[in-house]
């Protein structure tokens, strides 16, 4: 059986490759492709930090009983702090300026590397560790979620 961990890090490593074909486009000056790939970036990103905080992060919570100083609390703010970073991709990708794109992106990945280290390492393994037999049936509405 697949797990929580397998399914959400295979979306990171999918996300990851999407933001390498935005540099290159963004490098190559091809505005086509910086428009296709950085908005296809975005969408992805956005929905998986979706998936975290409205699926995984309350399951988490609920049975572990960690929440005033637990991982997810810091793993939402993390997310919170990459709102700017993101604002700021958004605004490269709508005024299609390649170089504001590099940017944005190498200050979002500063913080965004070690977050999704922190989810890989510790946060999902406990998650799908509480989840035991119930794994199965979350992962199956994560699936349909992250798709
Ligand atoms: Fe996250
Ligand atoms: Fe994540």
């Amino acid at each position: 059986m697949e797990t929580i961990t397998a399914c959400m890090q295979n979306d990171h490593v999918d996300i990851d490759r999407i933001a390498e074909r935005a540099a290159a486009a963004a490098t190559a000056g091809d505005r086509v492709g910086l428009e296709r790939e950085g908005t296809l970036f975005l969408q992805r990103l956005e929905r998986h930090i979706e998936v975290e905080e409205n699926l995984l992060f309350p399951a988490f919570e609920e049975r572990t009983g960690m929440t005033a100083a637990g991982p997810s609390v810091q793993m939402r703010e993390e997310h919170v702090e990459m709102q700017e970073p993101l604002r700021r991709m958004r605004e490269a990708v709508a005024a299609n300026d390649a170089a504001g794109w590099q940017r944005a992106s190498k200050a979002l990945f500063e913080m965004l590397v070690p977050h999704n280290q922190k989810e890989e390492q510790m946060m999902y393994p406990m998650l799908d560790d509480a989840m035991g037999a119930d794994a199965a049936a979350l992962l199956a509405e994560v699936r349909v979620a992250v798709a």
